[in-house]
């Protein structure tokens, strides 16, 4: 293939003007944690909340993304030939996950960018691909593990996923037979398991505050 220049180019407005305009700093509110912990409720939550101090934020969650940006190979075969779904769909391999966090790692990047409070809500298993997204928003990058116990996620199951993997229909599943490494220094640390999402959704607003962000 032949080789692609591509160019960078410097944006008009910059980032500080946009932030002084939404009256927040941008960043990635980056959530991790089990599939069943709470992540997707209380970003959701956190996001009414800063809606409500007339802040800028936008929820990026893996339920969600995986249905287009990051579409598996069988929902992007039903617009695209069997090769190119092939190639760009993503699955819950190892390598697949890295991708799927990867992309959206880069589109967080981008809205922290534009001002806005990127909060993202990915399983994002592996400590690797979760630094690689801290490397790339250097300063501007929040973990906020949802500790919430694989036993309570379990119990909940609120797609039946769980009992389908325990059950063995379906591989790989995150907690069960695929790994989940828990963030070693996040900088906010909830547990699903002990207080109510609107509570939880209050601890993370408050230590917005104390960043600095809002
Ligand atoms: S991640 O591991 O790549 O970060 P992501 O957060 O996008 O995962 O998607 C996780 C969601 O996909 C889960 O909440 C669940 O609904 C669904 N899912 C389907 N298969 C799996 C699997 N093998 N492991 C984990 N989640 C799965």
């Amino acid at each position: 293939m032949a080789e692609v220049e591509v160019y960078w180019h410097e944006h008009a407005v910059s980032r500080e003007e946009k932030e002084k305009l939404n009256g927040n700093k941008g960043c990635v509110l980056w959530f991790t944690g089990l599939s069943g912990s709470g992540k997707s409720t209380v970003a959701n939550i956190v996001d009414h909340k800063l809606h409500e101090l007339g802040k800028r934020s936008f929820v990026l969650d893996g339920d969600n993304v995986r249905h287009n940006l990051n579409a598996s190979p069988k929902i992007l075969s039903e617009k695209h030939s069997e090769e190119f779904s092939k190639r760009f769909g993503l699955g819950f391999s190892a390598q697949d996950r890295e991708e799927n966090i990867r992309r959206i790692g880069a589109v967080a990047k981008l809205f922290a960018e534009s001002g806005t409070i990127a909060i993202t809500a990915f399983i994002s298993p592996y400590r690797a691909d979760r630094d690689n997204v801290r490397a790339m928003n250097q300063g501007d990058f929040f973990e906020v593990y949802v500790a919430t116990p694989l036993e309570v996620c379990e119990q909940r199951d609120p797609k039946g996923l769980y009992k389908k993997a325990r059950a063995g229909e379906l591989k790989g599943f995150t907690g069960i037979d695929d790994p989940y490494e828990a963030p070693l220094t996040p900088e906010l640390t909830i547990d699903g398991s002990k207080a109510t999402p609107d509570e939880l959704g209050d601890q993370v607003v408050a230590f917005l505050k104390e960043k600095g962000v809002i």
